[in-house]
């Protein structure tokens, strides 16, 4: 935490003394004194929880103006760039996926790694294209987080709560017909639940009026061949629903 020079001068004359990194082993927790914490304003966060504007309200170009200008968690300072989403705006079939990783914050484009070339396969399957052919074959990809996690690791809480409105806005403007979410992290974030992945794939959920299809992410079917099949089943599934809403 980074404090002003007036809260500085005012807790020095306290007798508090502040550490602005690493405190040293055997700090006690300080108690600021009621009215002093009320005097000092409280500290202004280096992050902004939300300089973004109203993003429900945003259009395309607004929205990845918004996105790439993000600053709103810290990935913001490890990305080399951000990752908006490819596709269709108006797909039928949209897909969440987890996150950038390294190929992706090279690229700008989600989902273009081996686990992308696993996607492109999977969608060519059931007669879906990221990019070619007619619009109605087309999907739109996006990701839960805009931003690489540095090393991959998984995303935090925070990260995910400030990024979710960017992926609301996107799926409130391509309106798709069905919403794939693959793998815990789109799952569980879009359904705002904590059960497995094994029990949210295998029925229709809903993302507010637009049905959801839970399925494995291609980079754990990479891992898991095991899986695939199941994967298949979901795709299947997928396919099913699209049908059913022509
Ligand atoms: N994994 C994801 O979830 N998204 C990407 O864009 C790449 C890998």
């Amino acid at each position: 935490m980074r404090w002003s020079e007036r809260q500085r001068e005012m807790l020095a004359a306290m007798g508090v003394r502040l550490f602005e990194s690493s405190p040293p082993a055997a700090t006690h927790a300080v108690e600021l004194p009621a009215a002093l914490a009320e005097a000092v304003p409280a500290p202004t966060p280096t992050v902004p929880t939300d300089a973004r504007g109203d993003i429900g309200a945003m259009d395309w170009p607004a929205l990845r103006a918004a996105v790439a200008g993000c600053r709103a968690c810290g990935l913001c300072e490890s990305r080399k760039q951000t990752v908006f989403g490819v596709g269709s705006e108006q797909a039928r079939l949209m897909i969440v996926g987890e996150a950038p990783g390294e190929q992706e914050d090279v690229q700008g484009e989600p989902f273009v790694g081996q686990a992308g070339k696993l996607l492109d396969n999977m969608l060519r399957a059931i007669g879906l294209t990221r990019g070619e052919g007619p619009p109605e074959r087309q999907v739109f990809i996006a990701n839960t987080l805009k931003c690489r996690p540095p090393r991959n690791r998984n995303p935090d809480p925070t990260e995910t709560a400030r990024c979710a409105p960017f992926l609301s806005r996107q799926i409130e403007l391509v309106r798709p017909r069905l919403l794939l979410a693959m793998g815990r992290f789109a799952a569980q974030s879009l359904l705002a639940t904590d059960e497995p992945i094994g029990r949210l794939r295998g029925r229709v959920h809903r993302w507010r009026d637009t049905p959801l299809v839970v399925t494995y992410h291609p980079a754990y079917l990479l891992r898991t061949l095991a899986d695939k099949a199941r994967a298949w089943d979901d795709l299947c599934l997928a396919a099913s629903v699209l049908e059913q809403t022509q």
